[in-house]
């Protein structure tokens, strides 16, 4: 069984006592062998994530520019840098909180290409799209936008925005149609296939609801992701050998 990708989201939730706390406990504990787990940290506590054990690296977005004068920013390069392997775009929090395109998120995903650093693009339709019949399409436009440009296949994050830090998950079954649905979209369009995650208030209770489906290929998890013990549960009980 090919194991699934787990990626912890600490947001801007977490500060360095926090991140303190999580790798005393993380390290102090068993070795997480049923999966592959990545951490997205704040970028500037992503030196202390370092040392985590067994734990890829990932920035949680990334700056369309290469380098220069662009205050606050942080490139891909940088991200490199300090030992990440993944980049998330295209949040929905940053679709939202900072008006981000498709386009601007294939530039960012592209970014991220050239430095070597694999993508999670995430993509996710709001309550009035899912009503209104109108959310398939809508992914399949963010999908095919946000990864035009890019040569090798990248991650697509499905998170539907209702889900997201409320509490309410989507049901497996609507999360399976989805990602199949992307699966279709994205056919051909790269040389290997593109792996599908699902985030929204995944917790260490619901995970395996998700994970028994082999059309889902991980989780992106935030809030569940910043207690070291609770994540280490989702970890261990999503099955699969390395
Ligand atoms: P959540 O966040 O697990 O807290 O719902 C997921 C995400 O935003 O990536």
């Amino acid at each position: 069984m090919i194991p699934k990708l787990i990626v912890a989201n600490w947001k801007m939730a977490i500060d360095l006592d926090a991140v303190r706390v999580f790798e005393r406990e993380w390290n102090g504990g068993p070795a997480v062998t049923t999966a592959d787990v990545v951490v997205a940290p704040p970028a500037v506590f992503l030196h202390h994530a370092a040392v985590l054990g067994g734990v890829s690296l990932c920035g949680q977005d990334v700056s369309i520019h290469s380098m220069g004068a662009h205050t606050g920013e942080v490139s891909a390069a940088m991200l490199k840098a300090l030992g990440c392997r993944y980049g998330i775009v295209g949040h929905s929090e940053r679709r939202s909180g900072h008006s981000e395109t498709n386009a601007l998120i294939a530039e960012k995903a592209s970014r991220l290409e050239t430095e070597g650093l694999r993508p999670i693009i995430c993509v996710g339709e709001s309550l009035l799209e899912r009503q209104s019949g109108g959310a398939e399409s809508l992914i399949a436009t963010q999908v095919t936008e946000s990864c035009s440009g890019l040569s090798t296949a990248p991650i697509i994050a499905y998170e539907p925005v209702w889900a997201i830090g409320s509490g309410e998950s989507a049901s497996p079954d609507d999360v399976v149609v989805m990602h199949r649905h992307i699966k279709r979209t994205l056919d051909r369009a790269f040389a290997a296939d593109v792996p599908v995650l699902y985030g929204g208030s995944v917790n260490p209770e619901n995970c395996t609801q998700f994970t028994a489906h082999p059309e889902v290929n991980g989780l992106l998890v935030g809030g569940a992701s910043l207690n070291a013990r609770q994540f280490w549960k989702l970890c261990t009980s999503v099955g699969g050998e390395r």
